[in-house]
């Protein structure tokens, strides 16, 4: 099972920014636990992080055939991207939206995700569990 994990913009800043509703825990904290779990379940992971909305995209084109799963935190471009939803749409990689954040209780931009039609699901308001949920999800679908 081989897991591309993709994050969007901002999501570098994890850890320190506005921690009250992301929390303390580093990208790369959370990658770590990935990490952990995925080799107990024998999942290969990759995990990146871009600020760039083109770069996501191809990442995405060029999952098809590399990876069995995307599990995909656009944060803002979530709400933006026809681009990025397009490009779920044409590869087929079986994709996971997850947020760390409750986006449904929060303004109500975050209330529409462009991506959520083309996903296999959403996780969403578990924190750091949100990636560990959807590593799980991944995993146990058949
Ligand atoms: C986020 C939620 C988005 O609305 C926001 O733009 C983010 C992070 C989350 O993980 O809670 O940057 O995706």
């Amino acid at each position: 099972m081989r897991i591309l994990y993709l994050n969007g913009p901002n999501l570098n800043l994890l850890g320190t920014r506005e921690p009250e509703k992301y929390g303390g825990t580093t990208l790369a904290e959370i990658e770590a636990r990935v990490r952990r779990r995925a080799e107990d379940l024998q999942a290969t992971i990759d995990f990146r992080q871009s600020n760039v909305e083109g770069e996501l995209v191809g990442w995405i084109q060029e999952a098809k055939g590399k990876f069995d799963w995307i599990i995909l935190n656009a944060a803002a471009y979530t709400h933006t991207s026809i681009a990025l939803r397009d490009a779920i749409a044409a590869v087929q990689v079986p994709t996971i939206e997850i947020h760390l954040s409750n986006v449904h209780a929060r303004e109500e931009f975050r209330h529409k995700s462009l991506i959520a039609p083309v996903c296999r699901g959403q996780i969403t308001g578990f924190g750091p569990t949100s990636y560990m949920l959807a590593l799980e999800a991944a995993v146990s679908d058949n």
